[in-house]
């Protein structure tokens, strides 16, 4: 058989398990995907993921980073996650709550009163183990966490109280925690993917959205958008996640590489954000954004009677939940 016509047969095959070669040397390709832009601090995260992978097991691996959204949504990129054909995701931890309830911890508003203490909670091994707990069923482990800073409502029109929140629509992440949080607050939900919201924004389906600042600048909301408050009722991590079944047939010392590359992602990706955030509030202000500080302890307030309500429904989070009030108390 003549060599082209093997490796034709190879990458077929390699195709249909969801494994694949790259030519020449027969090294692994392996998929990175994620939905934000390459100045994004995700991207350049998974930069130094791609790096430290090659550098130690560059004769085995070949990394290959999809930014943009370019292998689909994260829904829908899960799944391939799911089967083993894309092998690395970022995903919002409101994404996944849906597959796993324990996920839904962060999307309790008002959990951490100080980003530090979401920061120190999120870069904790023990606190990504023990959200992995159901990684095998789940078909996806968490391997760290990136920043995504904290969650603010902005809007065509400026939110100044929870009052202005009333009877407006809101696009929220996939997940029904965020449904019950907007009904807390007055207003209603309508959950849509990333990439849909500057369009539902320019056309008026929406009247706002909530995010973190770079939302505005990269997805280029801050165009229909003139007015961001900073009420700071969510902080969710990117995760970064792995395929359970790409991770369970390494041999244990590429898995640590592996391992290695996510902390050292994580630790590229905080410092990215932090550089980051300042440059992209300067660049929305040039948009004519306006940034608006609002009594974070009256949106508080509001939604604060629905914890309990979460953890009555959801018992699956009491115990994330109570280490997470616990972190916050103690980093206030
Ligand atoms: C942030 C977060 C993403 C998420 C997005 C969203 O950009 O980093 O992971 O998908 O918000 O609101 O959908």
């Amino acid at each position: 058989m003549r060599i082209n016509k093997m490796l034709g047969i190879a990458l077929a095959i390699a195709a249909a398990t969801g494994f694949s070669v790259s030519s020449a040397e027969a090294k692994t390709t392996v998929r990175i995907s994620h939905t934000q832009i390459e100045t994004h601090p995700d991207h350049i995260g998974f930069v130094a993921f791609k790096n430290y992978v090659e550098s130690k097991l560059g004769d085995k691996y070949e990394v290959q980073i999809f930014p943009n959204g370019s292998l689909g949504a994260n829904e829908k990129v899960l799944e391939q996650i799911k089967l083993g054909s894309v092998q690395f995701l970022s995903v919002s931890t409101a994404n996944i709550e849906s597959f796993d309830k324990i996920y839904a911890v962060f999307s309790v508003p008002f959990l951490f009163t100080s980003e530090k203490a979401y920061e120190e909670f999120v870069t904790d091994p023990k606190v990504i183990q023990e959200l992995g707990v159901n990684s095998k069923k789940n078909g996806f482990r968490p391997l760290g966490a990136f920043t995504a800073g904290t969650r603010n409502f902005y809007s065509k029109e400026p939110i100044k109280s929870v009052a202005d929140l009333q009877g407006k629509k809101f696009r929220v992440q996939a997940g029904p925690t965020n449904v019950k949080m907007m009904e807390a607050f007055g207003a209603s939900a309508t959950p849509m993917s990333f990439g849909e919201v500057y369009s539902a924004l320019q056309q008026g389906v929406i009247d706002g959205a909530e995010n973190n600042e770079l939302a505005l600048t990269d997805q280029k909301h801050g165009e229909v958008c003139k007015y961001f408050s900073y009420d700071g009722h969510q902080m969710c991590p990117d995760l970064i996640v792995g395929s359970e079944v790409f991770l369970s047939k390494l041999p244990a010392e590429d898995l640590k590489v592996f391992e290695e590359a996510a902390a050292e992602a994580q630790k590229v990706e905080f410092a990215a954000w932090h550089k980051r955030i300042d440059e992209a509030k300067e660049q929305a202000k040039q948009m004519g954004v306006t940034f608006i500080d609002v009594d974070a302890g009256e949106f508080r307030a509001k939604v604060l009677p629905l914890h309990q309500e979460l953890l009555k429904d959801n018992p699956a989070m009491q115990g994330i939940y109570d280490k997470a009030s616990a972190f916050d108390a103690a980093n206030k």
